[in-house]
């Protein structure tokens, strides 16, 4: 369902910079866009012009296929609907404190007392700064900044959600930390659209990018496809995304294969292919057409390794000991990974997992469960990038424990579930305390056993 639109849209500043010519765009909903291109290529404009800040020269902006009346009336219904947060947090901050800040917004839509404060606490909750309400903005890191300036449009709870530059001056922490509110948003149904010229960015995070060069639109389409586009990318004076250019590179080496847009970095693990046949130190007594398992943790070849870690069937034995194995990529056993339900949480739970099941990885995803663990004092790996991570800490042989709330877990479920089909390596995976059944949890609940604490 098209919930923005744009139709030949145009814009020239009083100055007569023509900024913005003929864009046509549709916005789905409860997608997660980006509009990537160099400064100067219009994109701050086009976002003034989709929330009814300014008025366009030429053309149309539609909500819900309705056109923008640039009425007062229905300028607030749109504002109310489309939030925008500004690239710098204080162009948008200016109250005496946080909370004043978050209000401001929701006062102005006339909201009554109790829901106002409903609203202002709610979205002050949601980016994890209730304790920071009495604060004045000013004072606040950048990352706190614009989370604040978020939480100012999430207590209007609008169907789009604007971001112009979301990262620009944040640290790396900040950054991931912006991202992955943006990300919980979206799972419960916001519609986000970002403005950005980092391609890594937009590749990874986006379900669909429109290029921008130079006052047009030049390109659009799903990030796996346009990013292929190196042309067009040169074009808009943009590089290919990193991940994609060193797969190229491995790919044209012939060192991967399999993949024609890796994203993440255990696909690009995934796509790397190992040398199938290998040397080895046969063990006493084994045959031709016997299974080894290789231990990785130990670097041991013993027939039964307690670390299964990769199955290779043996080829071939030399007269000098040695045999050649033929890894068997398939038969891959790695660590494992817990998915915990943090909606009913319980911390001697937590902490006896932690212990009794041998975890050594524990990550956590939403702000929920972050301050959870915070409080009760619980050491997080991971903060961001929570399922990728535990991933390859899981490839490598170790335990994680992942807590995350609400959809979530099901979530995250369903993306260890995908890799481990895709890659063909068998990662035990389980969840604890969900109450939920999956329709895929059966299959997988063989593989959790001997996890399940
Ligand atoms: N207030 C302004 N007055 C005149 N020209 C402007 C103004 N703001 C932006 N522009 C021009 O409009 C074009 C698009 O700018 P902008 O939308 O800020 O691009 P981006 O956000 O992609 O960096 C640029 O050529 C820029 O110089
Ligand atoms: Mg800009």
């Amino acid at each position: 369902m098209t919930i923005l639109e744009t139709r030949g849209l145009t814009y020239s500043y009083p100055d007569g910079n023509v900024a913005l010519r003929d864009i046509n765009i549709k916005i789905d909903k409860g997608k997660k866009i980006a509009f990537v291109g160099q400064n100067g290529s219009g994109k701050s404009t086009l976002f003034m012009l989709l929330n009814g800040t300014m008025k366009p020269g030429k053309g149309e902006v539609l909500f819900h296929d309705v056109p923008f009346k640039y009425n007062s009336k229905s300028l607030r219904e749109i504002r109310k609907s489309v939030g925008i947060v500004f690239q710098n947090s204080d162009d948008q901050l200016f109250a005496p404190t946080v909370y004043q800040d978050v209000a401001f917004g929701p006062a102005n839509l006339d909201y009554p007392k109790e829901k106002l404060e409903t609203c202002v606490n709610r979205a002050l909750e949601q980016v994890g700064l209730t304790n920071f309400k009495d604060r004045p903005p000013h004072h606040l890191s950048g990352g706190q900044k614009k989370r604040v300036a978020i939480a100012g449009v999430m207590a209007m709870e609008p169907e789009v959600i604007i971001l112009d530059e979301p990262l620009s001056n944040l640290d790396p922490v900040g950054a991931d930390e912006i991202m992955d509110l943006l990300n919980e948003f979206n799972h419960y149904g916001s519609t986000i659209i970002i403005s950005t010229h980092d391609v890594d960015l937009a590749y990874r995070w986006s379900d669909y990018v429109y290029l921008m060069s130079d006052s047009e639109l030049i390109g659009e389409g799903a990030p796996e496809v346009l990013f292929r586009q190196t042309e067009l990318l040169k074009l808009a004076g943009l590089r290919p995304p990193s991940s994609l250019e060193v797969y190229h590179e491995l790919e044209r080496r012939g060192l991967a294969k399999g993949y024609l847009s890796p994203k993440t970095l255990p696909e690009l693990v995934n796509a790397l292919r190992p040398p199938e046949l290998m040397w080895v130190d046969a063990p006493h007594g084994v045959k031709e057409g016997d299974t080894l398992n290789l231990g990785i943790l130990y670097g041991e070849y013993s027939p039964n390794s307690p670390y299964e870690a990769i199955n290779a069937r043996v080829l071939h034995i030399h007269p000098g000991g040695k045999a050649i194995v033929e890894l068997k990529r398939r038969s891959i056993k790695a660590g494992g990974i817990l998915l915990y339900d943090t909606d009913s949480y319980s911390y001697p739970e937590v902490l006896n997992i932690i212990e009794e099941g041998d975890v050594t990885f524990v990550g956590a995803m939403g702000k929920k469960s972050k301050i959870l663990a915070e409080e009760d004092g619980i050491f997080l790996d991971v903060t961001s990038g929570v399922i990728d991570r535990s991933i390859l800490t899981a490839l490598c042989g170790k335990r994680c424990l992942i807590l995350t709330g609400g959809g979530m877990v099901e979530h995250a479920f369903k993306r260890i579930r995908e890799y481990v089909e895709l890659s063909g390596i068998e990662l035990n995976v389980g969840t604890f305390n969900t109450g939920e059944e999956f329709p895929w949890l059966e299959v997988l609940e063989e593989s959790a056993e001997g996890f399940r604490v």
